[in-house]
């Protein structure tokens, strides 16, 4: 049995906890990216308190390649993120910062578990099925996409992913798929566990609903300050009289400036709603300085980052050889478990089952 959280080939030793995520390099972060994915991988690298033992984070350009069709596009994209990802905390020295596509072992284990992964599975996926829903086309590559980022999340054996709730159903086909793997063919696959942001991760945009580019809502984390102040001072507000107290838990502006502000700016500000009697406009001034304060120093380190890119794909290079090594090992167990390794003479030994 191998379905447990842990167990697998580490079973019986205590296993290191290792974090994972691919990150899809869609253009500039905004604060939706950033509060609901970003930050848990920084506070995720060793050596951070409650941090994991190891940290591998991707880019990953190959799930980009299923929307980006334009080759210098894709380049600057993942440069660009990776640029974005240093500059917001992201420390390769701590954690495995590399590029997906270079780890082709990872391609490989992709057809080792596309052997194993039922239509029906990933016909009831959702980027797949909300396409097909639409009456748009699709292509393979969407359709297997959950089969891929299985094979990102089995090839190092890492044990828990950090992503938002909409790549939830994807770790369940990897565990699904790992489970059936290890069924057929013994301990190969580590199971891992999603690891969601604690408070939901929802960031609202301008507008309230929830942060996304397609709703052209979004505050970017490395937008020039002129232009977050004039998108905040756009923000609608309520028509209510101003001395009315208000619910902060109810107000887009107050849970943006909850997101850039500490504590007891964010305890002082809930009680002047409380009380009531304050304009909007003092609110909107507050949360320009906010988020000026928060995000203003990764600005500058981008900004030094970006004056130098060989060193950043210096860098990735690192990276993609640490993930290599790693994927490497894993795909030779599974190549040997389902008898892609005939060095030893077409008759080697059935591997032992658990
Ligand atoms: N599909 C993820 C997204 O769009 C990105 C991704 C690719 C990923 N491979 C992964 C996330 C492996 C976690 C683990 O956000």
């Amino acid at each position: 049995m191998t379905t447990e959280y842990g167990a697998g080939p580490a079973a019986g030793r205590p296993a290191p906890t290792r974090a994972l995520s691919g990150i899809q390099p869609t253009g500039r972060f905004h604060w939706g990216n950033y509060f609901g994915a970003i930050r848990q991988y920084i506070d995720l690298q060793p050596a951070a308190a409650g941090a994991a033992d190891e940290a591998y984070y991707f880019i990953a350009d190959l799930h980009a390649l299923t929307t980006v069709r334009d080759p210098a596009r894709l380049r600057a994209l993942v440069h660009d993120a990776a640029v974005d990802l240093v500059a917001l905390g992201l420390d390769p020295d701590r954690a495995v910062l590399f590029v997906q596509s270079d780890v082709p072992e990872v391609t490989e284990l992709t057809w080792l578990l596309m052997t194993v992964a039922p239509m029906g599975l990933l016909e009831r996926c959702h980027a797949y099925k909300d396409k097909k829903t639409r009456g748009l086309p699709a292509d393979a590559g969407l359709f297997t996409y959950p089969v891929l980022m299985s094979a990102d999340i089995l090839a190092y054996d890492a044990t828990v992913v950090p992503v938002g709730e909409d790549q939830v159903q994807h770790i369940e086909v990897c565990r699904d798929l790992a489970g059936t793997f290890n069924h057929l063919y013994g301990p190969v696959f580590t199971l891992p566990q999603p690891r969601l942001v604690a408070d939901g991760g929802r960031v609202p945009g301008t507008d309230g609903q929830k942060m996304s580019k397609s709703y052209d809502n979004t505050l970017e984390v490395f937008e020039d300050p002129a232009a977050v102040k004039k998108k905040i001072m756009r923000i609608a507000t309520d028509s209510r009289p101003m001395d009315q107290p208000k619910d902060p838990d109810d107000d887009t502006l107050y849970a943006l400036y909850a997101l850039v502000a500490d504590a007891d700016e964010r305890r002082a500000m809930a009680d002047l709603y409380r009380r009531g009697g304050f304009g909007y406009g003092e609110v909107k001034k507050a949360l320009v300085a906010a988020a000026e304060r928060f995000f203003g120093p990764a600005r500058a380190r981008r900004e030094a980052l970006a004056a130098d890119p060989a060193a950043i794909e210096d860098i990735l290079a690192a990276g993609a050889a640490r993930a290599r090594a790693k994927a490497r090992s894993v795909l030779d167990r599974a190549r040997a478990a389902c008898g892609l390794d005939r060095r030893g003479g077409p008759a080697a030994p059935a591997r032992r089952r658990p």
